[in-house]
């Protein structure tokens, strides 16, 4: 007998994406001054990687990074409850199941996305992992896969799910094709099917259901919070991290953050300052391939990401960011987004790229 959950997952408009070498804690740390409020996800980590792997290297984040979930992939009741109550140790807000996985790794390991085959197995993973821990745990799962990818399907594996105490469901609106289909094809070629998911919020109104997939724009995003909870962005916000940089503002009726790219560089200079002293297996390029989009669309974004792209791996110094910065125009640097206005430079708090 399933037991009841009783942890309420906060509500958040947005969040980011779990993103398997994207998202890491660099990535994070870097969109968290674009936004404070946006929910954040750790890649999915396989229990055999906490379990029996390097622990603090696959749980350590920075403060900063809070709120914060951690996605856990894997099939056994009792790895997933044990690490559940280890990520809950760490400080982690929330503990997300992934259920949307489509690769073939991942099939052969019968995690991820063929979960969805069996809703009473998700159920009692998930109430294993609900009884460990006093953190919400919530799930991450795809509209369907081939042969169960009728909205009756996904109403059943919903309703089985949330009998174990899940209350909060991420749902890419696409099904997983498994086999035959790569992960990138998979996000890609099954066509988006948003109504399901909008359905699944009328049938199930106590559930917090938030929809994800191909979502890019403030405009989709408005669309989408009318019929659902909360909008997952994936890759728009990895590729063109800056175009975001009005969440705080527009979702959260918070306008306080608002920094400008050079302020952004500035600090995360410093970052990789301290993370090139404190971790001796650390390089530059962990954390600079991360801001390769920053300048999306902008006059010197091609000989930004060129200098970049060249010098980040083996011929890294720290003036590299000026230099690829040096194309770019003072008033894209500077450039506040939610005052449409640029910051003064005798406003900035360093000198180390100066106007
Ligand atoms: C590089 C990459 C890695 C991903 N890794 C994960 C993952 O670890 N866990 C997960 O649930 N989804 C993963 N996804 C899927 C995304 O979370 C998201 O569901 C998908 O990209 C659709 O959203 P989008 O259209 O906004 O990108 C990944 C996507 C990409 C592009």
């Amino acid at each position: 007998m399933i037991e009841l959950g009783t942890k309420i997952p906060k509500p958040y408009p947005v969040s980011l994406a779990p993103m398997m070498d994207w998202t890491d804690r660099h990535f994070r740390y870097l969109f968290r001054m674009i936004s404070k409020h946006t929910f954040l996800y750790t890649e999915m980590i396989h229990t055999g990687a906490i379990l029996r792997g390097d622990r603090k290297r696959f749980l350590s984040y920075n403060p900063e990074e809070l709120p914060l979930a951690i996605q856990l992939g894997g099939d056994n009741p009792s790895s997933l409850a044990e690490c559940s109550k280890i990520s809950e140790d760490y400080g982690y807000s929330e503990v997300n199941l992934n259920v949307g996985c489509p690769s073939d790794r991942v099939r052969e390991g019968n995690f991820g996305a063929c979960l969805m085959e069996t809703p009473e197995k998700v159920a009692e993973l998930a109430a294993a992992m609900d009884a460990a821990v006093s953190i919400p745990i919530t799930v991450k799962c795809r509209i369907g896969i081939p042969g169960k990818e009728s909205f009756e399907d996904l109403y059943r594996f919903v309703e089985t799910v949330k009998s174990a105490g899940v209350k909060r469901f991420i749902i890419h609106a696409r099904i997983a094709i498994l086999g035959g289909l790569s992960p990138a094809q998979n996000r890609q070629i099954p066509p988006l099917r948003y109504a399901d998911v909008e359905e699944i919020k009328q049938n199930f109104p106590d559930l917090i259901v938030e929809i994800n997939g191909g979502i890019r724009t403030y405009a989709e995003i408005e669309e989408r919070l009318k019929k659902n909870d909360g909008v997952m962005i994936g890759r728009a916000a990895y590729e063109t991290p800056f175009l975001f940089s009005e969440l705080d503002s527009l979702f959260f009726q918070d306008d306080t953050l608002s920094l400008s790219r050079r302020e952004i560089l500035i600090r995360m200079q410093d970052y990789i300052d301290r993370f090139l002293r404190n971790d001796t297996n650390s390089k530059p390029h962990f954390v600079l391939k991360h801001l390769l989009g920053l300048f999306h669309a902008e006059k010197g974004a091609r000989s930004y990401r060129r200098i970049l792209t060249e010098k980040m791996f083996s011929d890294y110094s720290r003036d590299l960011l000026i230099e690829a910065t040096r194309e770019i125009p003072d008033s894209a640097l500077d450039f506040i987004p939610s005052q449409k206005k640029n910051r003064n430079s005798a406003e900035l708090e360093s000198t180390v790229f100066p106007s």
